[in-house]
């Protein structure tokens, strides 16, 4: 980095938004395959919290990458790069006050592990959205599976390009056989009980 580029230290410090905004700021960051239902649950679940007076924001794959990555493919190097931007941006949002909502499939372990080090601890909640590939290959909401089973796509997580389950997400909910509202309710109470929710909204 540029010696000459000095850190602004504002005076609208992220304490005093939270406190304005009457909760806490969180980064909620959802993984797992491609129809899993990663995006379904983030909004879902922003949908739960905006109605408990939360201000939020969901950022979803495949429309960050019609703007801010327009210029990232799917080879790991550009999967890499697209999650150190979300984990940027989401830092900010958090900054700002917001409780975050992230949803990509971030497949290496390493890349979610970089994003949740920009973070303080306990500011990072990682949320595995877990379903076997038979299934979310079986729902095939977007038809991709079978084109890359065709070969029309290359790098095809979970076929042609690997996904790395989390160690130790803070929160895992199965999407396996079980409708969406079953699963925020499950997440819903999973943010209470460790304390995110009752943090969150004062
Ligand atoms: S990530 O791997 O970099 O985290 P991201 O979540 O942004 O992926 O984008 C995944 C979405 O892009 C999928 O839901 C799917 O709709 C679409 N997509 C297109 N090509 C691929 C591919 N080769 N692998 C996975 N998803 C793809």
């Amino acid at each position: 980095m540029d010696d000459n580029i000095v850190w602004h230290q504002a005076t609208v410090t992220r304490d005093r938004r939270e406190k304005m905004n009457l909760h806490r700021a969180k980064l909620l960051w959802f993984t797992g395959l491609s129809g899993s239902g990663k995006s379904t649950l983030a909004h879902a679940l922003e949908e739960r919290l905006h109605q408990r007076g939360c201000r939020t924001y969901v950022f979803d794959g495949d429309n960050v990458r019609h703007g801010l990555c327009n210029d990232l493919g799917f080879s790991i190097e550009d999967r890499t790069e697209n999650i150190r931007r979300i984990g940027e941006m989401s830092k900010l949002f958090v900054d700002a006050g917001v409780i975050a909502l992230t949803a990509f499939i971030s497949p290496i372990r390493e890349d979610r592990n970089k994003a949740r080090e920009l973070f303080a601890e306990g500011d990072f909640i990682e949320v595995y959205i877990r379903a076997s590939i038979e299934t979310c290959e079986s729902r095939d909401v977007k038809g991709l599976y079978k084109k890359a089973r065709e070969g029309v796509i290359k790098n095809f997580t979970g076929i042609s390009s690997p996904y790395e389950e989390p160690e130790n997400p803070e929160i895992v909910v199965d999407t396996e056989n079980r409708e969406v509202d079953e699963c925020v309710d499950s997440l819903l109470a999973a943010l209470e009980q460790q304390g995110v929710i009752p943090n969150v909204v004062v």
